[in-house]
């Protein structure tokens, strides 16, 4: 039996990457979606910073109905257009290029089945406004996939209960095109306790996927899972 249905190291998308690379996109797409195909088949998905939409093919073959991906660099579209070229999923698969917060706040609520915001939620400072725009849009299912910042609070931990929710800021490269489109490179890292505030706070059942206790034997290019560094969500509203 194939270990992985998607094997990004023969498709377009993985062109180029490393072992490490193709292993983390294996492995993430195996598990953010091949598993959850339920969630997928015959739906209306929402790929929020779609890059080249190469999680959005995926969701194409696993039998969505139709994929809208929302990507600000229009580089990464025209070559995710290339790859679906000659392809039977071209005609199910939609970019838009758009700052994603512009886009969610001109989409209209029930227009989605399914909300993926893969590697986004640390590239912005607007954490709440996401949670607020799937409350508002209320797509059944919304899968979260971020690096996440540790609960480290050196004083006044007393003043909250259990773990507090926290955004911590850094600063990235706006010319890289993995990074945040803001000039100044601004972003925060949101803690596990703030994700789950804020489903809470939205009213969304969520669980966390939990690699560990996958049967992945090879780490390589899945450090920051490991580790507990890099986390992924699976939200159902109520
Ligand atoms: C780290 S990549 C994630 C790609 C893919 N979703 C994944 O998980 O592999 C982040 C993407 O977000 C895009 N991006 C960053 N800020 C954005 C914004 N405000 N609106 C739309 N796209 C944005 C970047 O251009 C980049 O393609």
């Amino acid at each position: 039996m194939k270990e992985f249905m998607f094997d990004y190291s023969k498709l377009p998308y993985g062109e180029g990457g490393r072992y490490s690379d193709h292993n983390r996109f294996n492995w993430r797409c195996e598990n953010l979606l091949t598993r959850h195909q339920e969630i997928i088949k015959d739906k209306v998905v929402l790929d929020l910073a779609c890059n080249t939409g190469r999680l959005s093919y995926p969701c194409l073959v696993l039998g969505a109905k139709k994929v809208i991906g929302i990507e600000a660099r229009q580089e990464l579209i025209e070559r995710g257009k290339q790859n679906l070229q000659n392809t039977e999923y071209k005609s199910k698969m939609e970019f838009i290029k758009a700052d994603i917060f512009d886009y969610l706040s001109s989409a209209s609520p029930q227009q989605f089945d399914v909300i993926l915001c893969f590697g986004f939620l640390y590239h912005t400072v607007r954490q709440v406004d996401f949670f607020r725009e799937v409350k508002r849009l209320s797509p059944q299912t919304t899968i979260i996939d971020t690096n996440v910042a540790k609960n480290y609070l050196w004083y006044g931990l007393k003043n909250f209960l259990g773990k507090p929710p926290i955004l911590q800021m850094i600063v990235e490269n706006p010319n890289k095109t993995s990074d945040t489109t803001d000039d100044d490179g601004i972003a925060f890292w949101p803690t596990c306790s703030f994700l789950e505030s804020m489903f809470d706070r939205i009213n969304y059942d969520y669980h966390q996927i939990d690699y560990r206790s996958k049967e992945i034997k090879n780490w390589s290019g899945m450090e920051d899972y490991k580790k507990g560094l890099r986390v992924s969500y699976i939200g159902h509203r109520k």
